[in-house]
C-alpha cells in the first residue's frame, strides 16, 4: 500500500512536470504571437504623415514604358483630389514655334487613408504614341481647368537602329533616401546622358505605406521626370500583401508578361541593340519560365540583361535562393544572358561568368550575376567560389555602357558614393 502511494505521488510529479513543461512553452509562444498580432493591427492602424503632401501642382512626375521605348512614352503624375483631369502637351523640343500636342491622362484615385495629412491622391498616367524614334521632346503636365501645370521637361525616344547609349543600374534603396538622393547625383554628374534607370526592387521599405514613396518622389526630382524608370519588384515593395497594388497604381508598365501572373509584375523590352527582361522573384520562378524561354529565344539583339530581385548567387548561404537558379539559370545559359542586375542581400556581389553553376572560361560563356545596394542598409556577406568581386557596406551605382562602333563593346562599372569604380569589366563581342 505504501509503495503504490509513494509510485502514485511520484507519476502526478511527472504528470505535473510533463504538463509545466508542455504548457509553460506553449503559453509563451502564444504570448509572444499575440503580442505580434496585436503590434502587427496596432502599427496597420496608427496614423501616420506625409512629408510631402499632394497640392494642385502635378508633381512625382515620372517617366516609364509601357510600349516601344522609341514610339512611345508613358508619363505619371499626382496631384490632390481637386484636380479631377489631366493632359501632357508635348512636342519635338526643336520645334520650338510648334502647336504643342495634346494626349489626355487617364485618373485615377490612390487612397491610403492612414495617411491623415493626405489621405488621397490623384494618380494621373498619360501614353504618348507614334513618337518619332532618337528625337528629344519638351513636355509638360498639368490640367487646364484649373491652369496649374508642370515647368516643361524633357525625354528621349530610343533609337530603332543599333546606338551606342549608356544606362544606370540600382540595387536595393529601401532605407536611406538622402544619401540615394547624393548617390543619384554623383551617377549623373559621371552619366549625366544615362538613357534611363534600373531599379531591382526593394524600391521603398514598406510599400503599402505611401508616405514612403512620396520620399522617393521627392528624391528622385530631375531624374525620373527626365529619364525613364525601369523597377522590378522587390520583397518590400510587396510588404507582405499578394499584390503590390500601390507600385502597381504609380507605375505604367508594360502588359506583355508571362499570362500565368497579373499583369505588369514581368515585363520585357528592347532598347537600341539591347533586350531587357524584368522577372518578378517574389512570384513563383517556374510560372515565369515557359515565358522567359520565349522572350530570350525571340529576341535578336547582341546584349541581353536580366534585372529581378532575389539573387541567382546570393551573399550568403542562409539567404540561397535555389529555386530561382534552376528555373532561370539554365535559360540564361542556353540564351547566353549577359548580365543579371539584382538586389536583396544589401552588399555587393558580382560573380565570375558563370555557367550551369559553374565558373565559366569567360564572359562569351557565361553570364555575370550582379547584386548592389543603392540604401543605407547593409548585410554581411560570405565568400563564395563563384564571387570573383564582393564587398560590404558601401552603397553603389552601376553605369552600363554599350558602345555600337564596329564590334559591340559593354562596358560595367560599379562606383561608390564618392564616385571611385569599385569594380569594372568589360565585354566585347
Ligand atoms: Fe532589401
Ligand atoms: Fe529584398
Amino acid at each position: 500500500m505504501a509503495f503504490r502511494k509513494i509510485t502514485s505521488s511520484k507519476s502526478r510529479l511527472l504528470f505535473t512536470g510533463l504538463i509545466l513543461i508542455i504548457i509553460v512553452p506553449g503559453l509563451w509562444f502564444l504570448a509572444g504571437e499575440a503580442k505580434d498580432w496585436v503590434k502587427s493591427i496596432y502599427a496597420a492602424n496608427v496614423p501616420r504623415t506625409t512629408a510631402f503632401p499632394s497640392s494642385s501642382t502635378p508633381d512625382q512626375i515620372c517617366l516609364t514604358w509601357n510600349g516601344d521605348p522609341a514610339t512611345t512614352q508613358a508619363i505619371q503624375w499626382r496631384t490632390n483630389p481637386a484636380v479631377t483631369e489631366g493632359i501632357v502637351q508635348y512636342r519635338k523640343r526643336d520645334e520650338t514655334s510648334a502647336q504643342p500636342m495634346e494626349v489626355k491622362a487617364e485618373v485615377s484615385s490612390l487612397e491610403d487613408r492612414l495617411v491623415g495629412n493626405d489621405p488621397v491622391n490623384q494618380r494621373f498616367t498619360a501614353t504618348l504614341k507614334d513618337l518619332s524614334p532618337d528625337t528629344v521632346y519638351a513636355y509638360r503636365v498639368g490640367s487646364p481647368a484649373v491652369n496649374s501645370w508642370s515647368l516643361w521637361l524633357e525625354f528621349a525616344t530610343a533609337p530603332v537602329e543599333p546606338e551606342s547609349f549608356s544606362f544606370i543600374y540600382l540595387g536595393d534603396l529601401q532605407v536611406g533616401m538622402f544619401a540615394w538622393n547624393k548617390l543619384l547625383n554623383r551617377a549623373k554628374e559621371i552619366q549625366p546622358n544615362t538613357a534611363f534607370y534600373i531599379m531591382a526592387g526593394d524600391i521603398v521599405n514598406r510599400g503599402t505605406k505611401r508616405e514612403e514613396w512620396d520620399e522617393l518622389f521627392n528624391e528622385a526630382q530631375g531624374f525620373f521626370d527626365n529619364k525613364p524608370f525601369v523597377p522590378a519588384l522587390g520583397n518590400h515593395d510587396y510588404a507582405k500583401q499578394k499584390s503590390p497594388e500601390q507600385y502597381l497604381k504609380i507605375f505604367a508598365l508594360p502588359e506583355n508578361g508571362p499570362g500565368e501572373l497579373p499583369k505588369e509584375l514581368a515585363y520585357s523590352f528592347t532598347y537600341s541593340n539591347a533586350f531587357f527582361v524584368v522577372l518578378d522573384g517574389n512570384q513563383p520562378p517556374e510560372k515565369q519560365s515557359g515565358w522567359l524561354d520565349q522572350q530570350l529565344a525571340g529576341s535578336r539583339a547582341v546584349w541581353k540583361f536580366a534585372v529581378f530581385h532575389q539573387p541567382a548567387y546570393s551573399s550568403k548561404s542562409s539567404r540561397d535562393n535555389e529555386d530561382i537558379r534552376e528555373s532561370w539559370g539554365a535559360l540564361f545559359d542556353r540564351y547566353h544572358v549577359d548580365m543579371v542586375l539584382q538586389g536583396h542581400d544589401h552588399a555587393y556581389l558580382r560573380t565570375y561568368p558563370m555557367k550551369d553553376g559553374k565558373k565559366a572560361a569567360s564572359a562569351k560563356e557565361g553570364t555575370y550575376y550582379v547584386v548592389s545596394v543603392s540604401g543605407s542598409k547593409f548585410y554581411d556577406q560570405e565568400s563564395h567560389d563563384y564571387a570573383e568581386v564582393g564587398f560590404t557596406k558601401t552603397d553603389t551605382f552601376q553605369i552600363i555602357d554599350i558602345q555600337t562602333n564596329g564590334k559591340s563593346t559593354c562596358t560595367y562599372r560599379a562606383y561608390d558614393a564618392e564616385g571611385k569604380i569599385r569594380d569594372e569589366v568589360v565585354i566585347e563581342k
